[in-house]
């Protein structure tokens, strides 16, 4: 039995294979409409989430399976003080598979080591969110036909962005790809993503604070909300949460096939006008997550189509 925790637990090969099954998915969706007959998704959100929860829900349903769960904190035992071992060993009774939200880094793991039915992590505080980086994948190979031989920059807040942390930790085993990391003095990129991950892996990147200036030469921007839940201060949050909006006018300068991906939501750091653009891909993206979490509940529960 399989969970997925951190995005590293997939080989490149299992991402490329989880895609082409999505692939087939958007293809032929009938295909899998019963795949999961009888079967039970349990989603556990102890934060905030619309896509996330939703697909997740969406993809158990378009396999015709059923789902249960909570959306939030409150209203789980969890506000009495139950623990997240406690919590996932009890859920382990109801559903075959578990896909869980939690502020605290690390919680996922904690109930993958004690439920006894596979667990997805569904975003972990400002860690990881291996889920939203399948979505990512996929849109990058939908939009540009492969997974390598790209410049891709990281705008906004790379310190708590946890879709960013995954992104890079994924895209670092694909070949030739480049990575600008844009973002202001205070959110950059942890030490350790780059010395573990980045250098480790002998990927070329950059830092810069200035999108304007590094635009011209990306072929994917990945823009990304200033995290305001992990902030200590609200001034702090106050002053750095419109370091960067991107504009129709912004992309004029850009490549004419650029790609323009946001995990969502999305507050100010990319205008309205900027999703009539053929470049704006962060609706598709939203899509290609149902998708691949449908392609990653069949391969986690082991069924064959
Ligand atoms: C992201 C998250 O929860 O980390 N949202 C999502 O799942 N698509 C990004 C964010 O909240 O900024």
């Amino acid at each position: 039995m399989r969970s997925l925790i951190d995005i590293q637990e997939l080989s490149v090969r299992e991402i490329d294979e989880l895609m082409d099954c999505a692939d087939d998915i958007i293809e032929k969706p009938q295909k899998y409409a019963d795949a999961c007959r009888g079967k039970k998704l349990a989603t556990l959100f102890f934060e905030p989430s619309t896509r996330t929860r939703l697909s997740f829900e969406a993809a158990m349903y378009e396999l015709g399976g059923n789902v249960l769960g909570f959306s939030e904190a409150q209203s789980s035992s969890a506000s009495k003080g139950e623990s997240v071992a406690d919590t996932a060993k009890v859920v382990s009774c109801y559903a075959d598979i578990i896909a869980m939200r939690h502020p605290k880094e690390g919680a996922p793991l904690v109930a993958s080591m004690n439920a006894s039915v596979p667990v997805i992590n569904a975003g972990d505080g400002g860690h990881n969110h291996p889920t939203q980086t399948l979505a990512d994948l996929l849109t990058i190979r939908r939009e540009r036909g492969k997974i390598s031989d790209f410049t891709i920059g990281f705008c906004g807040d790379l310190k708590f962005g946890r879709t960013v942390h995954s992104l890079i930790s994924a895209l670092s085993r694909y070949s030739g790809i480049k990575v600008v990391l844009i973002s202001p003095d205070e959110l950059k990129l942890p030490g350790y993503i780059k010395r573990d991950i980045l250098e480790k892996n002998g990927i070329e990147y950059s830092e810069n604070s200035d999108l304007a200036e590094v635009l011209p030469s990306l072929d994917i921007l990945y823009m990304t909300r200033v995290q305001k839940e992990r902030f200590f201060s609200e001034e702090e949050y106050l002053r750095l949460k419109d370091s960067y909006i991107l504009t129709p006018e912004k992309l004029l300068h850009a490549k004419k096939d650029l790609a323009v991906l946001h995990p969502l939501p999305r507050v100010n750091e990319i205008a309205v006008g900027v999703d009539a653009d053929p470049r704006a891909c962060y609706f598709k993206q939203v899509l290609n997550g149902k998708y691949m979490r449908m392609a990653l509940i069949l391969k986690l529960l082991e069924v064959t189509v």
